[in-house]
């Protein structure tokens, strides 16, 4: 028998986490402290489905996974119930079961409009609540300020597409979101999150930050340091998600950090502040680093947006209506030592390939031309 500690530490084993995360914070919260749940999770074993697992458990939930048993086979121990199918064409072994919640994290392509009205469709009858997890990405723009989930989102009117194109992610998730609510109407939860950062996170997009400025000297700062940003750790968000599933809380909600966000300066700090350090920031100016090719959230600029035009509200998210169902934050300061502590435990070749964020090279080339304007 697999008792609980031992699927934490299993499980996150498998993640890369474990060695690296002080028990203590893993179990922060009181264990089973809500009326125990039946969740079913559609997906479970990539980065936010781990830790969505992990924190149910914790808080003594009954936890089933539906995948199709290929990116994190065995990750889990016996606590957590297995099923296998497909999103798009095999739901069987969903047929005659009942759950209090469906989290939906895996509907993320073209099709997940199709995989949302399946799932949705036939579990309707089986389950109290459908959380979907959407994205900011379904914004129409992200001009307003501040931003709230009374936005606008994508349409195939308000954005139409060429002829025969797959939906892409914004859209994807807008028409997925209006599947859930069409299937089950008035008991459906969506959650749209910003950039998902922490431990386990693969994409390298804030991790790069918390590296870059550990490895100290000089770094490379976008913009002036006003411009906003709203990531939300990945334990913030699914804790959110449990909690919102406890209270049976239907509605629209946003999944970005702390409130209005935070201007970049004060994230650079924090962080700083988190993994201990001896940088200097030089700041660029955002469209000096445009005009050399570095785009904001593009590839070499994860996280940094600017704060104008059609993203004036990118991350300068109202977050009270959430603040209020229940999502608590992290310290910046926490995220950063943890997502770092994570990341040394990757094989060396892996930690000296970043996936995004300047190469030493180039930031040194910015650097210079810079200066010599
Ligand atoms: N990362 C971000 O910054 C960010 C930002 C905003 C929103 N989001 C959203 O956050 C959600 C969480 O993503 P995640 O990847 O971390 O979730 P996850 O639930 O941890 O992993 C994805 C799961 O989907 C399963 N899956 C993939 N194809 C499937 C299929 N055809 N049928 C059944 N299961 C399938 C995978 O298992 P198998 O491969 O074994 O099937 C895996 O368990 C996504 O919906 C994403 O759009 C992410």
């Amino acid at each position: 028998m697999v008792n609980r500690r031992d699927f934490i530490g299993s499980g996150l084993t498998a993640l890369g986490v474990a060695a690296t995360l002080d028990p203590r914070t893993l179990l922060h919260r009181p264990f089973g402290s809500a009326a125990p749940k039946k969740i079913l999770i559609l997906g479970g074993t990539g980065f936010v489905g781990p830790h969505d697992v992990r924190y149910a458990l914790e808080r003594g939930h009954e936890v089933t996974i539906f995948n199709r048993g290929r990116s994190g086979a065995g990750m889990f121990g016996k606590e957590v119930e297995q099923l296998a199918g497909d999103r798009g064409s095999d739901l069987s072994a969903l047929k005659g079961r009942k759950w209090d919640a469906v989290i939906d994290e895996s509907a993320s392509l073209s099709s997940a409009p199709e995989w949302v009205k399946l799932s949705a469709e036939m579990l309707k009858d089986s389950t109290d609540q459908y959380l979907f997890i959407s994205t900011r990405s379904v914004y129409f723009d992200t001009s307003r300020v501040p931003m709230t989930a009374a936005a606008p989102v994508l349409t195939l009117e308000n954005s139409p597409l060429p002829e025969g194109r797959p939906l892409p992610y914004g859209h994807a998730k807008a028409y997925a979101e209006k599947a859930a609510h069409a299937a089950m109407p008035g008991r459906v939860t969506v959650v749209r999150p910003g950039l998902i950062v922490g431990p386990g996170d693969d994409t390298d997009r804030f991790t790069y930050w918390p590296v870059r400025i550990a490895r100290g000297g000089e770094v490379l700062a976008p913009g002036d340091g006003t411009d906003h940003v709203q990531i939300i750790d990945v334990r913030d968000l699914v804790e959110f998600c449990v909690t919102l599933v406890e209270n049976r809380t239907y509605g629209v909600f946003n999944g970005v950090g702390p409130d209005g966000g935070q201007p970049f300066k004060q994230f650079v700090e924090r962080i700083h502040r988190g993994v201990g350090s001896n940088a200097t920031y030089t700041w660029v100016d955002a469209d000096f680093l445009r005009a050399n090719g570095a785009n904001p959230y593009g590839r070499e600029l994860p996280v940094f947006q600017v704060m104008k035009g059609r993203t004036a509200g990118f991350a300068r998210f109202d977050m009270s209506p959430e603040i209020k169902a229940g999502l608590k934050y992290r310290p910046t300061e926490v995220t950063a030592r943890e997502t770092l502590e994570w990341f040394r435990t990757l094989p060396a070749e892996r930690q000296a390939g970043l996936k995004t964020g300047f190469t030493a090279e180039r930031e040194r080339e910015l650097l210079g031309k810079w200066k010599a304007r």
